[in-house]
């Protein structure tokens, strides 16, 4: 798929997610919650579900969970509008309870599609519900820190999947703070080898060297215009 298409294929998942009415949650919602990001990402980090600020402005991840979240990507030279972020469900549970699930069920074909549209090579999860849902059978307190391999039904299909923390739990508690730092610091060589994984042994080598080891773009395919460059990360 090129750019174009993914961005367009985004686009119209959004356009549905706003417009869903499949289970209770959009009776309490203001705004839907669809995801944002770079299309061409090679990483999607999913949450739970839109709390108060995000359920306010339509964008995930925009309220203190968010800032700490900034500041984990910051810590491996990552910035947000280089993945894609999304969550579980995209309506706003009432009083941030936890999502049911038939309401995790009425959404999930979004987020498949989401998948399937990006195909990235590693999706983050962010907290045991997001996580039990790409690595069912473990916890969270097992899997934290660590990659596995996707089911390709997720949406997924060519992927591993890292396990975080919540960054709302790591904000209640100084001991998952200090872990989740910890953890994501070994997301970039979880994507190395989600990458190795994909692509059999070979993987290209960046185009330039990334500022203090940040982001590195990489030259877009010539039939992509400049705004369509595929971000990668070393
Ligand atoms: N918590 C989540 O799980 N998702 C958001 O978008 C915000 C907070």
């Amino acid at each position: 798929m090129t750019a174009t298409e993914r961005r367009a294929a985004l686009d119209a998942i959004a356009e549905e997610v706003r417009a869903c009415t499949a289970c209770r949650l959009h009776a309490g919602r203001t705004r839907a919650v669809p995801g944002e990001g770079n299309p061409m990402t090679e990483v999607v980090l999913v949450g739970e579900g839109p709390g108060v600020n995000e359920d306010r402005l339509g964008r995930p991840f925009v309220g203190r969970a968010g800032e700490l979240l900034v500041r984990l990507l910051a810590s491996i030279g990552w910035r947000r509008e280089d993945v894609f972020i999304t969550n579980i469900v995209k309506c706003r549970p009432p009083d941030n309870r936890d999502p049911e699930p038939d309401e995790v069920a009425a959404c999930a074909p979004f987020l498949r599609r989401q998948l399937q549209a990006i195909d990235p090579a590693l999706v983050v999860t962010l907290g045991r519900h997001s996580m039990s849902m790409f690595r069912p059978g473990t916890t969270i307190s097992r899997s934290h820190g660590t990659a596995a391999p996707v089911d390709p039904a997720t949406g997924a299909a060519r992927a591993h999947v890292f396990a975080l923390y919540h960054p709302a739990a790591a904000l209640r508690a100084a001991a998952i703070e200090t872990a989740s730092f910890e953890d994501v610091a070994r997301v970039p060589v979880a994507l190395e080898e989600a990458r190795r994984s994909r692509d059999g042994a070979t993987t290209t080598a960046p185009a330039s060297q990334p500022p203090e080891g940040g982001p590195a773009l990489v030259d877009a395919p010539a039939h992509l215009p400049e705004s369509d460059q595929l971000t990668l990360f070393t």
